[in-house]
């Protein structure tokens, strides 16, 4: 971890508990906002965004400024990646510069972990390809714990493009690590049955009332348009069959969670009335999304 933070799966369960458990101590309580803090004062921290972001990627700056540290943020549509120059010339001219991190997102799977071999800074991956988003679920577990006890025994539904997506694998991996039971649910073109071996607690189900069926947490996914090569299902035939909507929730826990990494897109994964639900947990996601990266930066910058 000294070394940055790539993925969930090679994490264990303590380092896990520590980022979660540092991350509820930067919670600003109710009311309150984000107490501005000093621990990583002087440090510098390029955000190197390959890929379209909106809240990952701010709230990585918040939380860098948050704990003192500066932010240079470049998207790749502005920068010299756009004039040919390959992925580790950029990054070598960036580590030139001498910044103490480097926080990236890129469309592709292992770019992360391929720089962070060749490259002497930590490098933190905020999702590549459709490998690992390993912030996203940390923010995800700390949203669920601030509501349960425990991730132990709790059934997950995880529902939509499965197949593309970085943020259910990294969700598999970390709650599979602490012995949840997950449900993976979409259509059969994008359910790999690889999944089923991902991790210990893993199953498959292709009707959407069969996954949520005493799910304690439903997980809706974004259909990744940007990286399916065949033609996708219009709008209104996936909404129809794995578009959560209230009839859902009436027959699901009266308790159950509903959870959406975003960007949603109502009328295709979720209707308007579920994302607004006294159900629906995504804007506590993406408030923890603030306090989560603080730990995860404050841990790889300056580690006690
Ligand atoms: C996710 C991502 O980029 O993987 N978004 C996010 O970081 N909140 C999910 C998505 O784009 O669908």
């Amino acid at each position: 971890m000294s070394s940055g933070l790539l993925d969930i799966e090679s994490l264990d369960r303590s380092e896990i508990e520590a980022i979660l458990a540092r991350a509820h101590f930067f919670q600003p309580a109710q009311g309150e906002t984000f107490r501005r803090l000093d621990a990583l004062r002087g440090k510098m921290i390029v955000n190197l965004f390959f890929e379209a972001s909106t809240r990952t990627r701010v709230s990585f700056e918040i939380a860098a400024k948050r704990l003192g540290a500066e932010t240079v943020s470049i998207a790749a549509q502005g920068s010299s990646v756009s004039k040919g120059e390959s992925l580790v010339d950029t990054l070598n001219t960036l580590v030139a510069m001498r910044p103490n991190a480097i926080v990236m997102r890129h469309e592709s799977s292992g770019a992360p972990r391929f720089l962070a071999r060749h490259l002497r800074i930590p490098i933190v991956n905020a999702g590549d390809g459709t490998h690992e988003h390993p912030t996203q679920a940390l923010l995800d577990a700390r949203t669920i714990l601030d509501q349960r006890p425990t991730l132990e025994g709790l059934r997950v539904a995880i529902i939509g493009d499965i197949a593309h997506s970085r943020v259910a694998r990294s969700n598999v991996h970390l709650l599979s690590k602490f012995g949840a039971e997950i449900v993976l649910c979409g259509p059969p073109s994008l359910l790999p049955h690889e999944f089923e071996q991902l991790a210990p607690g893993v199953r498959l189900a292709y009707e959407m009332t069969e996954a949520i069926r005493d799910a304690d947490v439903i997980m809706m996914l974004r259909v990744q348009l940007e990286r399916q090569h065949e033609a996708p299902m219009s709008a209104g035939e996936y909404f129809r069959f794995y578009g959560l909507r209230l009839e859902h929730l009436a027959s699901a826990k009266p308790d159950v969670l509903v959870m959406h990494p975003g960007p949603i897109n109502r009328g295709r994964e979720l209707s308007s009335e579920v994302a607004d639900s006294q159900r629906s947990v995504i804007l506590n996601q993406v408030e923890n999304g603030i306090a989560v990266r603080m730990a995860v930066l404050e841990r790889i910058l300056n580690p006690s």
